[in-house]
């Protein structure tokens, strides 16, 4: 299956994005953590990508298409793709289709995570994620690691990413309805939008996600 995630920054698409992923064995590709990736491996991609993400601002599309495309050019994603955070405005979605064209591929849904807003603002503010892994995701007091401050899954040490303070999660709000927002209607012409309530249990939601990829909806 070849499947786009989208919602509003803290909607919880990368943590649904780990067991929809693993539900359908196929690779969860979120560009998020491909930029943060690169920043702390310090490469010339992060270098470009670090002051835009920080002021909560897209990266520009020259950088952010070419990662995503040799991305889904990796072997592990010929089957499908779980995408996560990318496209992210209406010419990363044509260049998406463009790509998808070229290779006789076509997506099978746009999954839209409905969250009001403020709940994304509790779930941002909570969230801690290990320095290990960008997939090992918490929240203080909704889904807490056993020990504070330490990642359940391989003991490392939790952190609050640099771009969730209150001003920048303002910006990336706005950035999400008015730059991403319009992805939205661009999938609705092509038939291709599920959309769910992304409030609840992380299980629920999964349960719900999985549901409507199965057209139960
Ligand atoms: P990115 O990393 O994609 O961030 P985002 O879209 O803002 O989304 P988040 O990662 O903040 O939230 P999420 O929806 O994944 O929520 P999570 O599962 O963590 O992008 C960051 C930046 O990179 C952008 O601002 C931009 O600069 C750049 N960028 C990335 N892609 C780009 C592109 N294509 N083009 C240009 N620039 C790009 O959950 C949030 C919290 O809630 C967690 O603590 C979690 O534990 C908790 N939680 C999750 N589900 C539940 C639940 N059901 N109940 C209670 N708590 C929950
Ligand atoms: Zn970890």
């Amino acid at each position: 299956m070849r499947i786009v995630l989208v919602g509003p920054p803290g909607a919880g698409k990368g943590t649904q994005a780990a067991f929809l992923a693993k539900n359908l064995s196929i690779p969860h590709i979120s560009t998020g953590d491909l930029f943060r990736a690169n920043i702390s491996q310090g490469t010339e991609l992060g270098l470009k990508a670090k002051s835009y993400m920080d002021a909560g601002e897209l990266v520009p599309d020259e950088v952010t298409i070419g990662m995503a495309k040799d991305r889904m050019e990796h072997p592990d994603a010929v089957n499908g793709f779980l995408l996560d955070g990318f496209p992210r405005n209406v010419s990363q979605a044509e260049a998406l289709d463009v790509m998808l064209r070229a290779g006789n591929m076509k997506l099978d849904a746009v999954l839209d995570l409905e969250v009001p807003e403020d709940e994304v603002v509790k779930r941002i503010a909570g969230r801690r994620l290990c320095r290990n892994n960008d997939k090992h995701v918490f929240h203080v007091t909704y889904t807490p690691p056993k020990t504070e401050g330490v990642c359940d899954v391989c003991g490392g040490e939790l952190y609050q990413r640099g771009d969730d303070s209150e001003e920048t999660v303002r910006r990336r709000l706005e950035v999400y309805h008015t730059q991403t927002e319009p992805i939205i209607d661009y999938y609705k012409a092509q038939g291709l939008v599920v959309t769910i309530s992304a409030l609840g249990k992380v299980d629920e939601v999964t349960g719900r996600a999985m549901a409507a990829l199965r057209g139960e909806q």
